[in-house]
C-alpha cells in the first residue's frame, strides 16, 4: 500500500486532473465506507454479545455439553423396554437409568400415536368443551356434584354462573405447549428460552418466576392450590396485596383452582376470584370442572394408574394431550438426584419436601412411556 501523504502528492502532480481527482475521491469515499461498515459491524457485535450475556445466565453461556447420542439400536431397544415394563416391576434406579439414556436417543413425535390417545380423550373427557366450570356448560339451577364426594352438590345460582367465563380457554388447537412442573431438575436448567418459545405455557401452584433462565417468563395458565392461599395467605383474610403482586407474575394468565372438587375448599376459591374482581385485575379465576376431573380418573385408570386421586401434573398433561398437537414436560422429576446422580432440590426453588404420596412414581413412569412412544417430549436435561 501506498502512504497517504504519497497518494495526495500523486493527485496534486497530475496533469489530467479531472478523471484522477474523481477516481481519488471515489477511493477516499469507498476507504470510508469501508471504515464505517468495520465500525457498525463491530458495534453490532459487541452490542448482540452484551444483550445475549444479559439474556442468559453465566451458567448458560457455556460450551455445548451434551454427550453423543446413542446407537440407533440402542434407543430402539431402552424404548422397547420401557413401552412393554410395567409400573410394578420397575425399579426406580432402573427408571432414572432408561431416562438418562433416552435423554441421549433422538425424541421424535409419533403423530399416530398421539392422535389415538387424543382421540381416547376426547371421547371420556373432551377438554374443549368441559375442563372448565362455564356459562355455556352449566345453566342457572344446576347443581354441581363435588369431585371427591358425590353425595355435595352445589346449586348454581345467578350469582354463581356469573363468576364462571362465558366459554373455555381453549377455542382452538395450540401448536406447541409447554407443561412445566416445579421439580428441582428445572434448577439450572437453562430451559427458560426454549419454554418461552412454546405457544402455550401451563404453570402449576403460582410458582416464583424469579429464575426465569430456568422457567421462562411466559405464563398462558396457572394452577393455584387452595392450601397455598390459605396458609401462606391466611385465606385472604388478611392484607390481600403480596397474593396480588404473586397473582401479577402470571399476568395475563388465568388461575385455575379445583373449586368443586373438596366442598371444604370451595369458600377459599371464591374468595381468590373477588379478591382479584376488586383489585380491577384483568386476570381471571377459572375453575376445574368436576366431572371432567372424575371422567379423566375413570380413564387412567382403565389405562393402569391406580391412585385415589390424579396429581394436578397429570390432569393438565392430560388436557394437553387434547388440545396441543407438540407437548414438551419440562421440571418432572420425582427423584432426589438427576440423571449423572448428583442431589438436587425437591422444587426448582426451594428444598421442602412434597406431601407424601404427591409426586409418586407412576406419574413419572407414564411420562417416560409416552417419551418413548413419541407423544410426549419429557425433558429432563438441560437445554442448549
Ligand atoms: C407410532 O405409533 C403407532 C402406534 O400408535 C405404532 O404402530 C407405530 O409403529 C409408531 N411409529 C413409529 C415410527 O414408531
Ligand atoms: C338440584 O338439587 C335440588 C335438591 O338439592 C333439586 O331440587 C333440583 O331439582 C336439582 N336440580 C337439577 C337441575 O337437577
Ligand atoms: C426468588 O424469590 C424468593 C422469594 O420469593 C427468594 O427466596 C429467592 O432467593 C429468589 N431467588 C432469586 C434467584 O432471585
Amino acid at each position: 500500500m501506498k502512504p497517504r501523504g504519497g497518494k495526495r502528492g500523486a493527485a496534486r502532480d497530475l496533469t489530467g486532473p479531472g478523471r484522477s481527482i474523481t477516481m481519488i475521491y471515489r477511493r477516499r469515499i469507498l476507504k470510508g465506507l469501508l471504515y464505517f461498515l468495520m465500525f457498525f459491524v463491530s458495534c453490532a457485535v459487541i452490542y448482540n454479545s452484551y444483550t445475549k450475556k444479559q439474556r442468559r445466565a453465566p451458567y448458560c453461556l457455556g460450551t455445548n455439553e451434551e454427550p453423543p447420542p446413542l446407537p440407533a439400536d440402542t434407543c430402539r431397544n431402552i424404548k422397547n423396554i420401557i413401552t412393554i415394563s410395567q409400573i410394578k416391576k420397575i425399579k426406580s434406579d432402573e427408571l432414572r437409568k432408561h431416562v438418562k439414556d433416552l435423554q441421549r436417543c433422538p425424541w421424535s413425535r409419533n403423530a399416530s400415536a398421539l392422535m389415538a390417545i387424543r382421540s381416547e380423550l376426547q371421547a371420556c373427557c373432551d377438554a374443549a368443551r368441559y375442563f372448565l366450570v362455564t356459562q355455556e356448560n352449566t345453566q342457572i339451577g344446576d347443581n354441581i356434584t363435588y369431585e371427591t364426594q358425590k353425595s355435595r352438590q352445589i346449586v348454581v345460582t345467578e350469582t354463581l354462573h356469573k363468576m364462571f367465563p362465558k366459554t373455555s380457554v381453549f377455542n382452538k388447537p395450540i401448536r406447541s405447549c409447554a407443561v412445566v412442573g416445579n421439580g428441582g431438575i428445572l434448577r439450572n436448567s437453562c430451559c427458560g428460552a426454549e419454554i418461552d418459545r412454546a405457544d402455550y405455557v401451563f404453570r402449576f401452584n403460582l410458582p416464583p418466576m424469579n429464575y426465569s433462565d430456568d422457567t421462562g417468563r411466559k405464563t398462558n395458565l396457572v394452577t393455584a392450590n387452595p392450601s397455598i392461599v390459605s396458609k401462606r395467605y391466611s385465606r385472604l383474610h388478611e392484607r390481600r396485596r403480596p397474593f396480588m403482586d404473586l397473582v401479577k407474575t402470571f399476568e395475563p394468565a388465568p388461575i385455575l383452582m379445583a373449586a368443586f372438587s373438596y366442598p371444604g375448599t370451595t369458600d377459599v376459591t371464591f374468595k381468590v376470584f373477588y379478591t382479584l374482581d376488586e383489585f380491577g385485575s384483568q386476570q381471571k379465576v377459572v375453575y376445574y370442572h368436576p366431572n371432567y376431573l372424575t371422567n379423566l380418573a375413570v380413564y387412567w385408570k382403565e389405562n393402569g394408574i391406580a391412585v385415589r386421586r390424579l396429581s394436578s401434573g397429570f390432569m393438565i398433561v392430560s388436557t394437553a394431550l387434547e388440545i396441543c398437537d407438540k407437548v414438551t414436560l419440562y421440571g418432572f422429576w420425582p427423584f432426589d438426584q438427576d440423571t449423572n446422580g448428583k442431589p438436587i432440590l425437591h422444587h426448582y426453588y426451594d428444598n421442602m419436601p412434597p406431601k407424601r404420596g404427591a409426586h409418586s412414581m407412576p406419574d413419572e413412569f407414564f411420562y417416560t412411556q409416552m417419551h418413548s412412544k413419541g407423544i410426549v417430549k419429557l425433558q429432563v436435561e438441560k437445554c442448549f
